[in-house]
This record gives C-alpha cells, sequence and structure tokens, in this order.
C-alpha cells in the first residue's frame, strides 16, 4: 500500500526553520510544501534552497492554504500561541517549537482549541524521540544502577549580545530559561517527575531577560541541579547518579550525543547511536505518522508533559520575578 506523503508548511524562516526543512528533507514520505514568512523575498529564497512548492509572504495565506497537512511553528515563543491558534482554527494540525507558549494559561488555550477541533497539536520538544534520551530514561526507569539519587544537568551557551535578536529581547520571550533551561528541566521531570520543592535565582541581563538561571529540584529521596546560561559554554551534559553507578548523557545532551555509563568500580562503557541526521527528523517522523493515522494528539510528547513543563517554568519564573508583559 502506498504510504501519504505529508505535505509540511513551516511558520518562520529563521535559525531552526532552516535545520528542520533540512532534516525534513531526508524523510521519504514527507515532504516540504509552504513556507511563509513576514517577508516575501525571503519566503521565495527558503522555499527555492528546500524545494518547496509554495512561498507566501505572510502566515495567514499559509493556514488558508487548504494543500497543507502539517504545520511546524518555528517563530519566537511569545507568538506560539497566537500561530498555533492561527492554525488550528483552519483545521492544520500543529507541531509548535518549545515552549508551547509563554505561560500555563497560553498553553491550556491551545489544548482546549486542539480538542474542540479535534485537530491535532503536539509541543516539539525534539530530545524526547531521540535514541540515546530514551536509551538513558530506559535504564533508569529499569533502575540499572539502582535508584536514581541526583541529576546534575546544564545548558549553556554564549551568544552575541545584541538587545535586538530573540534570546535578549523581552518584549518576544527572550532569557535563558525558556530557550534552553527548559531542556534540564524536562530531564528532571522525565525522570524524577514533578518536584516536591523548587528553589531557583537568576541573573539578568540590562533588557531585563534572565542571563543565567540556577535551579534546584527538591524530591522525596533525591535531588536535581540544574543551570541555564547565555553567559558561556558549558558542558551541556544531563549526568544522572544512581545508587551503583552513573548515567552521563553526553553533552550536548539535547541533542543527538552518545551516553557513558559508569558503574561502581568505576569501569565505564560509551554507547553510541548511529545518527544521520540533526535529529529532527525523529519527531518529524513521529508526527507525520500521527498524521497518517488520524490522530489528535501524541502518545509520546503527550498534552500532560507539556502542562507539566509549563507550570516548572511558571514556578521557576516566579522564583526568580521574571515577568513577561
Ligand atoms: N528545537 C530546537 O532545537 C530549537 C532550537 C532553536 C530554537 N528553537 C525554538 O524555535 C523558535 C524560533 O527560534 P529561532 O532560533 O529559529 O529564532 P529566529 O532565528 O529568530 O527565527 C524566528 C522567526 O520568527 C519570525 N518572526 C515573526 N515575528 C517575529 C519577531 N517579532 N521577531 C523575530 N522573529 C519573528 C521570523 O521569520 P520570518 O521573518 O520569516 O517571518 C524569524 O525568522 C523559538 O521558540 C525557540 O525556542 C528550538
Amino acid at each position: 500500500m502506498e504510504t501519504k506523503t505529508v505535505k509540511w508548511g513551516i511558520i518562520g524562516a529563521g535559525k531552526i526553520a532552516t535545520k528542520f526543512a533540512q532534516d525534513l528533507s531526508t524523510i521519504p514520505d514527507a515532504k516540504l510544501y509552504a513556507i511563509a514568512s513576514i517577508n516575501l523575498e525571503k519566503a521565495k529564497k527558503f522555499g527555492m534552497e528546500f524545494n518547496a512548492d509554495v512561498a507566501y509572504g505572510n502566515y495567514g495565506q499559509l493556514a488558508s492554504d487548504p494543500k497543507v497537512d502539517a504545520v511546524y511553528i518555528a517563530t519566537p515563543h511569545s507568538f506560539h500561541k497566537e500561530h498555533t491558534i492561527l492554525c488550528l482554527k483552519h483545521d492544520i494540525p500543529v507541531l509548535c517549537e518549545k515552549p508551547l507558549a509563554m505561560n500555563l494559561e497560553e498553553v491550556e488555550a491551545m489544548i482546549r482549541l486542539s480538542k474542540e477541533k479535534n485537530t491535532l497539536l503536539m509541543e516539539a520538544m525534539w530530545t524526547i524521540f531521540l535514541p540515546h534520551f530514551k536509551y538513558a530514561l530506559d535504564l533508569l526507569e529499569k533502575k540499572h544502577f539502582g535508584e536514581l539519587k541526583k541529576l546534575e544537568a546544564d545548558f549553556g551557551f554564549k551568544p552575541e549580545y545584541d538587545e535586538t535578536s530573540r534570546l535578549f529581547n523581552k518584549s518576544i520571550g527572550g532569557g535563558s530559561l525558556l530557550d534552553i533551561g527548559i531542556y534540564p528541566i524536562f530531564a528532571a521531570l522525565s525522570s524524577l517527575g514533578n518536584p516536591d520543592n523548587i528553589k531557583a535565582n537568576a541573573e539578568f541581563f540590562p533588557t531585563g531577560v534572565d542571563s543565567e538561571c540556577h535551579m534546584t529540584f527538591q524530591y522525596k529521596n533525591a535531588v536535581a541541579n540544574l543551570k541555564s546560561t547565555l553567559k558561556e559554554e558549558t558542558k551541556t551534559e544531563a549526568i544522572f547518579y544512581c545508587e551503583n553507578g552513573i548515567i552521563q548523557i553526553n553533552g550536548r545532551f539535547h541533542e543527538p550525543s552518545s551516553v557513558t555509563l559508569i558503574d561502581s568500580e568505576g569501569n565505564q562503557t560509551l554507547k553510541t547511536f548511529d545518527y544521520k541526521t540533526i535529529g529532527y527528523s525523529y519527531e518529524i517522523e513521529h508526527f507525520s505518522q500521527l498524521i497518517r493515522e488520524g490522530r489528535t494528539k501524541s502518545n509520546i510528547m503527550t498534552f500532560e508533559k507539556s502542562r507539566e513543563l509549563i507550570s516548572t517554568l511558571d514556578l521557576v519564573r516566579k522564583q526568580i520575578g521574571l515577568v513577561y508583559k
């Protein structure tokens, strides 16, 4: 039986859209059908580069195109709700970049509409689909080295300071926490669940967004020490300290990487994975398959996971006093 080719549209022709389109081009049963940018010339250039059928100079035109089977939203965080709602209103399944929105209230509104319209919505938390991350979580679940006692996870890089760029601009959701702190938090929620208590502190850029955020998640029998920073390059590892050994997702843990197992005697085993794409192909394949099967939600990156993630980000923001708008 022939497999239906899923025709994708992308909203926002920025950095991550380019990587996504690269990986999309490696998947046989999915293709880039349309790209929409605020700037038509930019859309046309992007469309030429990735062989799209259509290039639109505004997002609404893409959302109104009945040939689009799925939309990937690649705009800054503060637009995720608006652009998701635009597409869901046109009954188009939405894969929306992380964080799904700016706060829980926005996420709930998006989930409500997805349910009302019976139309698929999923947060593009690509890490959950990556084999090395699943491998580490699987070992933890099986208690390969006994109970997990401590997680240490970081994510840091140092972009050039530019007040107009997305990462530093408060009006479009800048800061380290929402952009990269979300990954160490996701590692903690995926391995230890919701914490009993959160302690967080942050430093800020002159624009008012957090330059660095330190978080301690306290659990009954474990602790997670998490960090995000836009001030330095860090190893970006997730190290799980268990009773009888260590499971270390090597840097950068959120993207295709390897896992080192260290037993109680210090013996190390390196597990590598045969990655052939940037890593977005895994979420694209999952989402395309959900569409072919007519599903209205993901069984992997569930609404519950998105709710937990944004609720935790909301709690951390409250502690560090970071208010958007
Ligand atoms: N999963 C991942 O690995 C990953 C990595 C990086 C980023 N992300 C997520 O992807 C989203 C976009 O990040 P990015 O790094 O691709 O950002 P970016 O390079 O700045 O691109 C964002 C695009 O959004 C559109 N846009 C619409 N209104 C805008 C405004 N007022 N200011 C700036 N851009 C606006 C622009 O596209 P047009 O001009 O074409 O309309 C712009 O090119 C963020 O939510 C981020 O969290 C995910």
